[in-house]
């Protein structure tokens, strides 16, 4: 099944949550969040450990509630630097629903304001990893949904502190397995610390044999004692760093391009605490592809259960989260109509097996599809927000000098370029390809709610707004104009679609607007660091003849890439900021290490090598 398990929830009758598999209580019946303090909070030595640092990150082995996140993020609220940002990393496999979770936390009223944030955002079900963040208090949750080692494989963090609370080892081995603890240890900072409420036998033998020195400690309430650990000398990993700037607060980021891509990227490396500056040749931002006074951010779902599908399902989440409640931005239900047969057989199967729960994914008849969590985005209405406090450099030629972090007499610590097709080429290993495509509007009298159909090509309304479209055509690269032959292309599509405004657009007077996009050959963005593709064939010539590369992809230094977002840079795009942020600050990934990886820009270049069709004549 691709849907997580819900938990087997039952409520004691002082309202205290148990798991009736295993029949174990969430946190104690006396006062949890007294004692999640006492034996996780205080014992990994909280607040003072986390004070003088730029980043502290702690990982959790069962989220359950979220209390222990709660009570952590209320310590931090009180107590963080200056400078600070906390990562809290965390792993479940029954995750809670919403509701479930609200009546569990309603108990604690002194977190209340806290608990309405995290509920406010709390991940649908659904397989996976999702990132919260909530800049202002520079504090985020990534969650990583799953049974715990598929997930502990997923993920990349070098945590301070580890909270094991997984219920009793008792009647939980699956959480307290020692092949988890090597797994724990190469994702620990050395001197990592540990913190669980027990002291069984077979718990201290494994983290112990694993490398953790553990130390049995006085209990907190009817818990006679507890236990704490420290990694060894020698073991652990090193923080990831922003390696061009000591502490990653004030980097200096320079960004071309101010389209979704670039502009996404601003927004996030704004808030975690990076000084921005974007660059674009045009005069405003959103003047390429992504200036359509619409546009629509849906999933993409695939029949089985793939990396590639679900990085889509894990990027559109990410994208729903990251529009909801912005300005131009509403949720919208789309009618997903199957567009051919084999398209109506991988719906048909989506339905038999769903990555998505039911207030996310619905059948309709004819095999349909309906995604309510959609957002119809109007991207005019949003620029000025994503770019507060963004220095914004329109209107003049944009000249780059990667290896020397320069854009045209600016210095920066890192350079994000995000400049469509013009990433391609100076990156030629990324073989992007232009395809242009139009949209058809006009403006009604009447003013219309959200409403969204797609089957191949999509049809908008909202508001004044009627919006279709959208062609899809090879580019010679020239001029980028609008044509008659893509306007009766997409008024043919809109037959088939049939909106109910379909009588008015032929009578009405029809704007369009084309854009080019930058598609790549496996449809997947290209997001990450630069590699450095002078260098690549011969440090990886191994690859042609069979062979593993001893070292690591050679990069361009500080600089990186976001583009090839072909048709969904909307859904794409706040996903990839994300993770390029993470990536330029070294934090915890906010992804799953194969959605990373499968988005990588050396990921052409390496099967180019592989096959030895490049480079040419080696
Ligand atoms: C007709 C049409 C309809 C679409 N509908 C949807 C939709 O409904 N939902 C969806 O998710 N996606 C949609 N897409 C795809 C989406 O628009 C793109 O994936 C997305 O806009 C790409 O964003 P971007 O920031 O990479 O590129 P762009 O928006 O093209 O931005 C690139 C920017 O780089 C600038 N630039 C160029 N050269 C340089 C340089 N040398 N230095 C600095 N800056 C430079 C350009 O001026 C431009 O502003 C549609 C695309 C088209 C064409
Ligand atoms: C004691 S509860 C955690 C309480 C939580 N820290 C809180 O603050 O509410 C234990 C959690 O471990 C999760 N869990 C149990 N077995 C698991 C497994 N094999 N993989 C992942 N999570 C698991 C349970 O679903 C449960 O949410």
């Amino acid at each position: 099944m691709r849907l997580p398990p819900r938990p087997m929830l039952d409520w004691k009758p002082d309202g205290t949550p148990v798991d009736t598999r295993t029949d174990d209580v969430y946190y104690s019946v006396d006062d949890g969040l007294a004692e999640s303090r006492a034996i996780f909070l205080e014992a990994i030595g909280a607040p003072e450990i986390w004070q003088n640092r730029d980043g502290f990150t702690i990982g959790e082995l069962g989220f359950g509630t979220g209390l222990n996140f709660l009570a952590t993020w209320q310590l931090w609220q009180r107590s963080r630097p200056d400078r600070g940002w906390l990562h809290f990393v965390s792993f479940e496999g029954f995750p809670l629903d919403r509701e479930d979770a609200a009546q569990a936390l309603s108990r604690w009223p002194e977190v209340a304001a806290l608990s309405g944030h995290l509920l406010q955002a709390w991940p649908v079900r659904a397989a996976g990893t999702h990132h919260l963040s909530w800049p202002r208090d520079r504090i985020s949750l990534t969650l990583h949904i799953g049974p715990v080692r598929d997930c502990l494989d997923a993920s990349e963090l070098a945590a301070d502190a580890w909270f094991l609370d997984g219920f009793s080892p008792a009647r939980n081995e699956d959480m307290w397995l020692p092949s988890l603890w090597p797994e724990l240890v190469q994702r620990s900072r050395p001197e990592a610390q540990i913190a669980t409420f027990t002291v069984a036998g077979a718990v201290r033998r494994g983290l112990s044999d694993a490398g953790f020195r553990v130390e049995k400690r006085p209990g907190y309430g009817r818990k006679r004692e507890r236990l704490w650990g420290c990694l060894q000398p020698g073991l652990g990993v090193p923080p990831g760093r922003a390696p061009e700037a000591g502490g990653g607060q004030g980097l200096r980021v320079g960004i071309c391009g101010a389209g979704i891509g670039g502009v996404w990227l601003a927004r996030c490396l704004r808030d975690r605490g990076a000084e921005v500056t974007l660059f674009d040749p045009a005069a405003a931002p959103f003047s390429g592809a992504s200036g359509n006074p619409a546009a629509l951010v849906m999933p993409r779902l695939d029949a089985t259960d793939t990396p590639v599908s679900r990085l889509m399902i894990e990027a559109y989440l990410a994208a729903q989260r990251a529009y909801a409640g912005r300005p131009g931005c509403d949720p919208v239900s789309v009618r997903h109509l199957p567009e051919s047969e084999r398209t109506r057989v991988r719906f048909d199967r989506i339905l038999e097996d769903p990555p998505l729960g039911l207030d996310q994914l619905e059948a309709l008849p004819g095999s349909a599809l309906l995604h309510k969590g959609a957002v119809l985005v109007r991207p005019d209405q949003l620029a000025r927000q994503l770019l507060e406090g963004v220095d914004t450099r329109f209107g003049a030629p944009v000249e780059t000098v990667d290896a020397r972090r320069r854009i045209n007499d600016c210095a920066f610590d890192v350079l994000v370029l995000a400049s469509g097709m013009a990433v391609g080429e100076a990156y030629r290993t990324l073989s992007l390809e232009p395809r242009l495509g139009q949209v058809d509007f006009f403006r009604s009298p009447v003013e219309a709610p959200p409403s969204a159909i797609a089957s191949g090509h999509y049809a908008l309304a909202v508001d004044d707004l009627r919006l279709w479209g959208a062609t899809f055509e090879a580019h010679s690269g020239g001029q980028v104009q609008t044509s008659l032959s893509a306007q009766a292309a997409n008024a043919s599509a809109l037959e088939g679609l049939a909106p109910y405004w379909v009588g008015e657009s032929r009578r009405a007077a029809l704007s369009s607007r084309a854009g080019v996009r930058a598609t790549t050959p496996d449809r997947q963005p290209v997001l990450g660091p630069a590699p450095d593709e002078a260098v690549l064939p011969q440090t990886h010539a191994v690859l042609r003849h069979g062979g593993e590369p001893t070292q690591d992809v050679p990069r361009v230094p500080g600089v990186y890439l976001a583009t090839g977002f072909g048709s969904r840079g909307f859904t794409w795009a706040p996903w990839g900021a994300q993770l390029i942020t993470a990536q330029i600050f070294g934090d915890p990934l906010p992804v799953s290490r194969a959605s990373r990886d499968l988005v990588a820009p050396e990921r052409r270049a390496l099967r180019a090598l592989k096959r030895g069709t490049w480079p040419a004549g080696a």
